[in-house]
């Protein structure tokens, strides 16, 4: 079975971004920046929403870019779907792929989980508080988790692997 990890960096209060408008990631931390790179590059396949690939505004280089969009028609170095997650995966599976990162935003990470179909979940806690922001879920969700791993990115950084539970849809 293809695998599959959620990765995010949130607040200290538990926000992926300020508001759904703020595009900035100017916020999170280099230590993060460099652990999203290695880590996608390892599953070479990033799947995002089109607000999320909007921040980011290029394709990730020597990843498979795979954009949720049912309004753009055509994105050079990128691949736009529509699909359920479910076949997008299978579709994944077919060509060869064996993992791949959900890297937001919550709209994305939300399909994915109430989908049952997300492994691990990486969060690195970025020292900021923000007070309101945008939720790492956009719906009330009931998921349970078991911490694997626990790593300093730096000194302020702490990253957070949990498993999913998959066998409680
Ligand atoms: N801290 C972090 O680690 C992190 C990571 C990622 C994002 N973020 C933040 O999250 C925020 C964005 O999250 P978001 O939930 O608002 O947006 P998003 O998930 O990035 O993108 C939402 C868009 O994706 C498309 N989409 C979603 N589901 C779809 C489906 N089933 N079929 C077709 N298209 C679909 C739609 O685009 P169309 O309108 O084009 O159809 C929708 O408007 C931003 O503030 C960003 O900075 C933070």
């Amino acid at each position: 079975m293809i695998k599959t990890f959620i990765i995010a960096a949130i607040s200290l209060d538990g926000f992926i971004a300020k508001n759904a408008e703020d595009t900035s990631t100017s916020w999170t931390s280099g230590a993060d920046k460099k652990f999203f790179m290695e880590r996608t590059k390892q599953s070479g396949v990033v799947i995002m929403g089109s607000t999320t690939y909007s921040t980011i505004g290029r394709p990730l280089k020597d990843r498979l870019n795979i954009v949720y969009s049912s309004k753009i028609t055509n994105l050079e170095g990128v691949e736009l779907t529509m699909k359920k997650p479910a076949d997008l995966l299978s579709d994944l599976e077919t060509r060869g792929y064996k993992e791949v990162a959900i890297c937001g935003g919550a709209s994305i990470y939300t399909m994915f989980l109430e989908a049952n179909l997300v492994d691990t979940l990486y969060l690195t806690i970025e020292p900021k508080l923000f007070g309101k922001g945008v939720s790492l879920l956009n719906k009330l969700t009931n998921v349970s988790l078991t911490l694997a791993t626990t790593k300093h990115l730096s000194k302020d950084v702490l990253l957070l692997e949990y498993k999913v539970d998959r066998s409680h849809p």
